[in-house]
């Protein structure tokens, strides 16, 4: 082997035991660098006679090409390797089975209430919402609860602390109170109408919301749902309670042929009043009357609390429970389940 052959050899070798592109650099200087053994066998070039220069020249030149294209391959065999290390380290195992994205869905009430709200909204039905503190006024006085009404009392009502004659200081135990409430803001708005003799148009609303009472068993939860419904016209008559909420029960359970039984009762503020069963004719409840709502003609007292002439204005009201609706729509046969926020009860729904 000639000398410049050994010298590519030798600079191969230097470049394969560099471990780092620092070091194949410093292996490079030796060679190639301005103090390098290339370079300063160019240097000695110039000592030599002019025809043995140039074949010289054309040997050092092959040589110089020879370590240049080792250098090369090195560098790439370097970074070929640090990449491979990268890759390594950002790897991603693509057979994972990955997160899930949460799917959330709506609590079975509300998908109850949505259609309740929908039914009589296609109904001709405004929807309203009021507080669920409430006060003594418009819970119970104005709907002709008497002072001494049991359902007045601690047993039965959560009381809140404070609370004056005109301040809210109870939980609402029912959605009632939203027939004054919405009814006198109605009444308000057509007031002039109504004192020049003309009229003004029906008031036909539902009011969903929370209602609490001092209660809980499997059938009883302190804070239940309700939803109230108020027709008040000029003629409107215990026929059109009949005939929009069998409407209401038989679209809302898909079912033609529901029966419904309007079974008399009492209620302060409705009179006439009734409970209003329903029965099913096919499915696992077949045959079983089962009570949904309570409702009524609405008292001639709580007609003149909205500020409106009982001789003239008159109208229905019912009061029915979502929270039983869906148990019967779904056979959910525990009211809490709805309230312990079971997520495996829950995602049944969505
Ligand atoms: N508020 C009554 C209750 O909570 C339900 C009710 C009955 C509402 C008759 C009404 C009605 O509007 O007319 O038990």
């Amino acid at each position: 082997m000639n000398e410049l052959d050994a010298l590519v050899e030798s600079a191969r070798a230097g470049f394969a035991q560099a471990g780092t592109p620092a070091d194949l650099e410093n292996a490079k200087a030796r060679y190639l660098g301005k103090a390098g053994r290339i370079t300063e066998l160019m240097k000695g070039l110039g000592a030599l006679p002019v025809d043995e220069k140039k074949s010289r020249g054309a040997a050092i030149n092959l040589a110089k090409q020879a370590i240049e294209t080792a250098l090369a391959e090195r560098r790439q065999a370097l970074a070929d390797a640090e990449m491979l290390v990268q890759l390594r380290a950002e790897a991603l195992d693509v057979t994972l089975p990955g997160r899930q994205r949460g799917q959330g869905g709506l609590h079975p009430v509300s998908l109850t209430l949505e259609r309740i709200e929908a039914i009589f909204g296609s109904m001709g039905f405004e929807v309203a919402e009021g507080p669920e503190i409430e006060s003594d006024w418009f819970n119970f006085t104005a709907l002709n609860t008497p002072e001494d009404h049991p359902a007045r009392s601690m047993h039965d009502t959560f009381y809140v602390e404070g609370g004056s004659e005109k301040a809210p200081n109870l939980l609402r135990t029912h959605t009632s109170p939203m027939q004054i409430r919405h009814a006198v803001q109605h009444v308000k708005r057509h007031r002039a109408a109504l004192d020049a003799g003309r009229s003004m148009p029906e008031i036909r609303v539902i009011a969903p919301g929370r209602t609490y009472r001092v209660d809980s068993d499997a059938t009883h939860s302190p804070m239940f749902h309700q939803c109230e419904g108020l027709w008040i016209g000029e003629n409107v008559s215990f026929k059109d309670l009949k005939f929009v909420f069998t409407d209401f029960c038989r679209t809302f359970f898909e079912s033609d042929d529901l029966v419904l039984r309007f079974r008399p009762s009492f209620f302060p503020f409705t009179e006439p009043s009734a409970e209003i069963d329903i029965q099913f004719q096919h499915g696992p409840l077949a045959g079983r009357w089962l009570e949904v709502a309570g409702s009524g003609q609405v008292h001639p007292n709580v007609v003149r609390n909205m500020g409106l002439d009982p001789e003239r204005h008159i109208g229905f009201a019912f009061g029915m429970g979502p929270d039983r609706l869906t148990m019967l729509r779904y056979g959910v046969n525990d009211l809490r389940l709805f309230f312990d926020g079971d997520i495996r009860f829950l995602a049944q729904f969505r």
